[in-house]
């Protein structure tokens, strides 16, 4: 299975073989756009997955030491994401499928994000926490479909911590200058925490840290916004937890990586009782090895969609649980 990851500033190839129950990722290639900060242009991104798309073909191919003729379907992005850079994934997908004679295999990127943590934890019916840029969800299966317990009621936790970087003119300006920082920062600021049930806000955080730029250390707001931020969503995620009487709970996501935020679920997991699922940081942020898995996992279970055009607001819930 070939698969492409191109919802946001990445663009990736990735090649993985299946045999029986084993699935080997025999390469991963990315080419990032670089973070500014000013944020992204869609149509700039489009551009630079356009213009790298045969590169990153092409180290994927060498790296795996397999020729394009080898591969058997081609997996793609379909949603959600940034309309651009979908299409441009879904042409170059499209393109590769039409040349080979193999099908095509649309991905849902949120479940793609949980699918390859799931497939190489070994977890077989967890509570998934998916908590990336744009998207911050709570959700499982129940009834044969993926149901969304819980989210972000504004902004998704990621792109809140890179406005955060930017706010406070961090080196690199975005949720990885605030993971920095926050390593430096001792003192814990009073700041508003909001839970909703099982969803959450981080909007309004934004905005009262604004007011206390210069007032308190860069590094002590990042430590305190992440203290803040992360406890609501441990908050949420045991409620869900306990509301759907899963026993795995399973992280995903690019700011799964944080391991501040492993840390807080992983004893949200322990004193529920709960098999903590995780796998290595390579699988968690944007890549194209956990389209290529999912891709897979679609096929074994019959449940490829004839649905194909991108769809940049593309939900989770549309989604057949086969897990
Ligand atoms: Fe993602």
């Amino acid at each position: 299975m070939l698969g492409i990851e191109s919802t946001a500033h990445s663009f990736g190839v990735s090649l993985v073989r299946s045999s029986g129950r084993a699935v080997t990722v025999l390469s991963n290639e990315v080419a990032k756009y670089p973070s500014s900060k000013s944020g992204y242009l869609p149509r700039k991104l489009a551009d630079f997955h356009a213009e790298k798309f045969p590169l990153v073909l092409g180290s994927a191919l060498v790296k795996a030491d397999v020729s394009v003729f080898d591969v058997d379907a081609v997996a793609f992005s379909r949603g959600p994401g940034i309309g651009h850079c979908l299409q441009a994934g879904f042409t170059a997908a499209k393109a590769l499928s039409l040349f080979l004679s193999v099908p095509l295999v649309p991905v849902n990127h949120a479940f793609a994000h949980a699918e390859v943590v799931r497939v190489f934890s070994k977890a077989k019916d967890p509570l998934v926490v998916y908590v990336s840029g744009g998207n911050t969800q709570i959700f499982c299966k129940q009834n044969g479909f993926f149901h969304v317990l819980g989210e972000t009621l504004d902004v998704g936790i990621g792109n809140f911590l890179d406005n955060l970087g930017r706010l406070l003119n961090l080196n690199p300006p975005d949720a990885v200058g605030v993971l920095k920082n926050a390593q430096k920062g001792r003192k814990l600021v009073s700041l508003p925490y909001v839970v909703k049930g099982m969803n959450t806000s981080y909007s309004g955080m934004l905005t009262y840290v604004e007011k206390l730029v210069g007032k308190e250390k860069a590094e002590d707001l990042c430590f305190s916004v992440q203290e803040y931020a992360f406890a609501a969503l441990c908050e949420a995620s045991e409620r869900a937890l306990l509301h759907s009487g899963k026993t795995e709970l399973l992280l995903c996501g690019g700011n799964a990586r944080n391991k501040r935020l492993q840390e807080m679920m992983r004893k949200v997991a322990k004193s529920q009782k709960a098999r903590f699922c995780i796998s290595s940081d390579k699988f968690l942020g944007d890549n194209a090895a956990m389209i290529a898995v999912a891709g897979v996992s679609i096929q074994k279970a019959n449940a490829v969609s004839k649905e194909l055009l991108p769809f940049q607001n593309l939900r989770v819930e549309s989604e057949k649980a086969f897990w």
